[in-house]
């Protein structure tokens, strides 16, 4: 058993560790350094490939970035909260906030103007960052007017950037992987036709509704700052035919039976299935208002992609039914809450 003593002199050390820790303030102004492609530095002597440095108890730190416009800024954090009231805090131009308390070198992307990374911890953390500036040079890969047919492209697996036009830009995100998914920040959305539109969140802060996301406009800029290699699917569509009070995802990683409910109330409802392995899939459960009706598409919900419409009350006679995994299949609820199971062989 330890004695008192050694309790003691581990404690000591402790706060001795902490005490050299370092320490900072709020209202930083960090800019961009002249010569591009000059990193800063958090404190000034750490690097991607060390440790993160101890960061003192008790501290209250911000730092303003601002961003030239034309460029974008990536910020890299390491480091580590003791407690739980401490946090690593950003802020983009548009006001989306993440906060954390443990950071692992995934980077954050923002655009111009400015973002703040606040921090504030109580107990002893740990904690540096790098932050770099770089000029958009990735091209318009292509400028894609979006109707009835809906649009499925690999987000973050290459360097990318593209216009998307229609009535209302309909976007929805679905990860490769839903544990992990830290290459969807690299994915920025502006309304606008560049990256002087107003910028609207990174596809991660996106998914993190699982939502659909709508524009205001017509026109949507998305660019993506860094090949992940990762099938990360983004969904596009005109809002004219993806118009759902309760939208969700068939989310079936890794397992081959799975549920999505949604619930419309008095109006329409949808289970989007975006299943990459492109396999069938079978409803072998369904729960619905019987005085509902299903109808399957193959793509949005148009005449076009119209497949076959189900009645609420003989549904479940029905059953077992397949349907095609097609890019995008699409079971539309007309009113009311419902739950779909369905079989996907993995
Ligand atoms: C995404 O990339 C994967 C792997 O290269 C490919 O199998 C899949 O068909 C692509 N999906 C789309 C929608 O392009
Ligand atoms: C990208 O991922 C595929 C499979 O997911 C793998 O075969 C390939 O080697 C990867 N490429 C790179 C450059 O990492
Ligand atoms: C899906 O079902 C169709 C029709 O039954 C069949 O022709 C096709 O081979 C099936 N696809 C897969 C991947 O099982
Ligand atoms: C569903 O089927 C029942 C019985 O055939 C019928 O009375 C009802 O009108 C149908 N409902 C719809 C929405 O088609």
């Amino acid at each position: 058993m330890p004695s008192l003593t050694t309790f003691l002199s581990v404690a000591l050390l402790a706060s001795v560790v902490s005490a050299v820790g370092n320490t900072c303030k709020t209202g930083n102004v960090v800019h961009k350094p002249v010569i591009d492609g000059t990193p800063v530095y958090f404190p000034a002597t750490w690097r991607e490939d060390k440790a993160a440095p101890a960061l003192a108890k008790d501290q209250s730190c911000s730092w303003m970035v601002t961003i030239p416009q034309g460029y974008y800024a990536k910020l890299t954090i390491s480091g580590k909260m003791g407690d739980k009231h401490s946090y690593f805090q950003t802020v983009d131009c548009t006001g989306n906030v993440v906060q954390t308390k443990l950071e692992t070198k995934h980077p954050y992307y923002f655009p111009s103007p400015k973002f703040t990374l606040v921090v504030s911890n109580e107990a002893a953390a740990t904690f540096a960052f790098k932050i770099e500036w770089a000029p958009y040079t990735t091209q318009i890969s292509y400028i894609a007017g979006i109707g009835m047919q809906p649009h499925v492209l690999n987000i973050t697996q290459d360097l990318f950037a593209a216009d998307f036009s229609s009535d209302k830009v309909a976007l929805f995100v679905s990860p490769a992987d839903p544990n992990d998914y830290y290459s969807l920040r690299s994915s920025l959305v502006f309304e606008g036709q560049d990256y002087n539109g107003n910028f609207v969140a990174n596809l991660y802060t996106l998914y993190e509704t699982h939502q659909q996301w709508v524009s205001k406009g017509s026109m949507v800029y998305i660019v993506n700052l860094e090949a992940s290699n990762k099938t990360d699917i983004l969904l596009v569509q005109d809002i004219q035919y993806a118009n759902f009070v309760d939208y969700v995802e068939l989310n079936c990683y890794g397992v081959s039976t799975c549920s999505a409910s949604v619930d419309g109330g008095d109006g329409k409802s949808a289970v989007l299935s975006l299943y990459a392995s492109r396999s069938n899939e079978t409803l072998v459960d369904i729960k619905m208002d019987p005085s509902a009706t299903m109808k399957v598409y193959y793509g949005s919900e148009t005449a076009f992609g119209f497949d076959s419409t189900y009645n609420g009350s003989t549904i479940n006679s029905q059953l077992p039914l397949t349907f095609y995994g097609e890019d995008v299949t699409q079971y539309v609820i007309s009113n009311g809450k419902a739950t779909l199971t369905f079989n996907i062989p993995q």
